[in-house]
């Protein structure tokens, strides 16, 4: 079968992500493949983990990229931290959540959870009093969850984790790089990141980070493939159940034992190594202003144009806000014009905010002025269409105040 070359169309992606990737990611990842043990690859492995150690804000050795989209990530952490039958205890407050659970209950452990309404987050307290009664293994949460826009407050955690000799982890594949985030600071033991949002690259790589704490764990697990282990390997009963996603092996591939796993994903490791980069030569202070900047301005926009918000502002990610639909209006026909007249995606919702809420992002290489003013102008226009009474000019109004007073 002929087929032509590869053109997408052009779009504007203004949904929870992916988003737009920045031109130098795919630059970057058009450079030539180089063998996976040749010095210069080894050099760029290298050099992301230190970059990945800026931007996750942690001084932790195993700093790694897991091969595979943000849910690679997630699964690596749970399989090969959690043995079959620990506890872990998820705090649920969207669909990531829900994944979280998924994923630990196929590793096997024991899963309670906690729940919120969609829309609201979790005082410290209430995921303290729950450590306590549980007494897990692991504290598994999600930063910020897209599907409801929330981001939990994670900084007081770490120290309830520690006085309870509990293991944190959580996945911060929506905000790093676009919300505040500390790794070391707030005292995670893991944490798993994606490249498609606020790092501004495309999916399919996995950022990681372990803590000394973790790293421990890892080691009481480790068992070595046949094939690459000496004598002195040791071989376990119970190895982790994820071959592909063992970190204890991936941790020997990128350490310095360099002990072959998988192929490392070159291209894709390009591209991760410029999104950090791209991050730090902005600095990672003025790209979460960035984004907190356009993200006020997307959320006084839709709000000038009549629409209303969903869920605790106060709470609410930097990079993403959920619009309600409103009465009378199909969402689905207006995300449909959008792209189709404009271009311009933004996104739909699951779960029991289906058909209630667009999620609309602001993030990466798309939280930028024009993209902002152009989604406002453009939603403006095909509500108008539909019969919604929206305020003529309100939106990208709106959103210009709020750059002029940051001007
Ligand atoms: C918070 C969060 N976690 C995990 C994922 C899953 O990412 P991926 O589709 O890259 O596996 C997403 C994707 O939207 C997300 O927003």
């Amino acid at each position: 079968m002929a087929v032509p070359p590869i053109a997408p169309p052009t779009r504007l992606l203004m949904g929870p992500g992916p988003i737009n990737a920045d031109p130098r990611v795919l630059r970057a990842m058009s450079a030539q493949l180089v063998g996976q043990y040749d010095p210069a690859m080894t050099g760029y492995m290298a050099e992301t983990q230190e970059l990945y150690r800026e931007v996750f804000g942690t001084a932790n050795e195993a700093t790694l990229l897991v091969d595979g989209t943000s849910r690679a990530g997630i699964e690596a952490a749970l399989v090969s931290l959690l043995h079959p039958g620990d506890r872990v205890l998820v705090p649920v407050f969207g669909r990531f959540g829900h994944l979280l659970v998924e994923i630990a209950q196929r590793a096997g452990a024991e899963v309670h959870t906690l729940s919120t309404e969609w829309g609201t987050v979790f005082a410290p307290e209430q995921i303290e009093e729950a450590i306590r009664a549980v007494r897990p293994a692991m504290l598994a949460v999600v930063h910020g969850d897209t599907s409801t826009t929330m981001a939990q407050p994670l900084d007081a955690l770490g120290d309830i984790c520690r006085q309870h000799g509990v293991l944190f982890y959580t996945d911060v594949t929506a905000t790093l790089g676009g919300n505040e985030f500390e790794s070391d600071a707030w005292g995670l033991d893991a944490v798993s990141a994606g490249l498609q949002k606020c790092l501004g690259g495309p999916s399919g790589s996995a950022p990681l980070t372990l803590s000394p704490r973790a790293v421990e764990v890892l080691d009481s697990r480790r068992s070595i493939e046949a094939g690459i282990r000496d004598d002195h390997s040791p071989v376990r009963s119970d190895p982790i159940r994820s071959n592909y996603l063992d970190l204890a092996m991936i941790l020997d591939y990128w350490g310095p034992k360099r002990l072959n796993h998988h192929t490392e994903a070159t291209t894709m490791l390009y591209g991760a190594r410029e999104c950090a980069r791209i991050l730090l030569e902005e600095g990672r202070a003025a790209a979460i202003e960035r984004h907190r900047l356009h993200g006020d301005a997307m959320l006084t926009g839709v709000t000038g144009l009549g629409l209303s918000t969903f869920g605790d502002l106060e709470h609410k990610m930097n990079n993403v806000v959920g619009v309600a639909i409103p009465d009378g209006v199909n969402g689905d026909a207006i995300r449909g014009e959008l792209l189709t007249d404009y271009g311009i995606e933004i996104g739909t919702s699951f779960g029991p905010l289906h058909g209630k809420i667009w999620r609309i992002g602001t993030m990466g290489y798309n939280a930028r002025r024009d993209a902002v003013l152009l989604t406002l102008a453009a939603l403006e226009q095909v509500l108008r269409r539909a019969g919604a009474p929206v305020t003529a000019g309100g939106g990208t109004g709106a959103a210009l105040e709020v750059y002029g007073a940051a001007a």
